[in-house]
């Protein structure tokens, strides 16, 4: 079987934002997956300070998963039943963060990415792009010490763009591990370490 990503040997830093880059189709999301813990390696191991996780049982690497990292889809994943403030604070509610800090934590996110205004509103009722900032802050509710980002400016105007790099750049600045793969060069040119695929 052919591998679509292979032979591979990587670090990600904390305290910085590292760029996956690479052509459509050359294995950028595939790789998050694999190092978010999503994915199993067909060969090799996915290390966290040291430990192998992709041996762990699917259970324990779901809760692991849960509570260490913060995941941003490209498609957002938003659960269309619930209000966006709901989507944004069931991480952190899963957490067991009390609903009150979780709800003002959630809303004080939404303001900085610019879709406050959206908190009532179900994900079918807004655009693409501010389903993607609130997905953004569905993954950073918890402030989580890694964030996974997959083409997280992929439906943005420049200055949404802007936004969610200073508050991806605030975060690994705050001591994150911030992993992102992105086509936009914006975001590229400006992380801290470039793996190109
Ligand atoms: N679930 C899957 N099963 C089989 N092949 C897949 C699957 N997901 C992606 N691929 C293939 O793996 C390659 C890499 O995909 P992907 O990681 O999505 O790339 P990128 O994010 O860089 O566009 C592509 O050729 C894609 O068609
Ligand atoms: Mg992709």
């Amino acid at each position: 079987m052919p591998m679509v990503v292979s032979d591979l040997d990587l670090d990600f830093p904390q305290a910085s934002v590292t760029a996956i880059t690479g052509a459509s189709g050359r294995g950028k999301s595939t790789l998050l997956y694999l190092v978010a813990g999503m994915l199993r390696p067909a060969a090799g191991h996915v290390l966290w300070d040291g430990d192998a996780v992709d041996t762990r049982p699917d259970g324990r690497r779901a809760q692991w998963r849960a509570t260490t990292s913060g995941f941003v889809f490209q498609d957002a994943m938003l659960d269309p039943a619930r209000t966006v403030l709901d989507n944004v604070c069931e991480p952190a509610l899963f957490a067991g963060m009390p609903a009150a800090h979780a709800r003002t934590r959630a809303s004080a996110l939404l303001d900085t990415l610019g879709v406050g205004h959206r908190a009532g509103h179900r994900p079918g009722e807004i655009s693409g792009g501010q389903a993607q900032r609130v997905a953004m802050c569905r993954a950073l509710v918890t402030d989580p010490p890694v964030i996974f980002c997959d083409e997280p400016t992929g439906n943005l105007d420049d200055e949404s763009a802007a936004v969610v790099w200073e508050v991806l750049e605030s975060a690994a600045q705050d001591g994150a591990t911030v992993v992102l793969a992105t086509h936009d060069r914006r975001l590229a040119d400006r992380s801290d370490q470039r793996v190109e695929l």
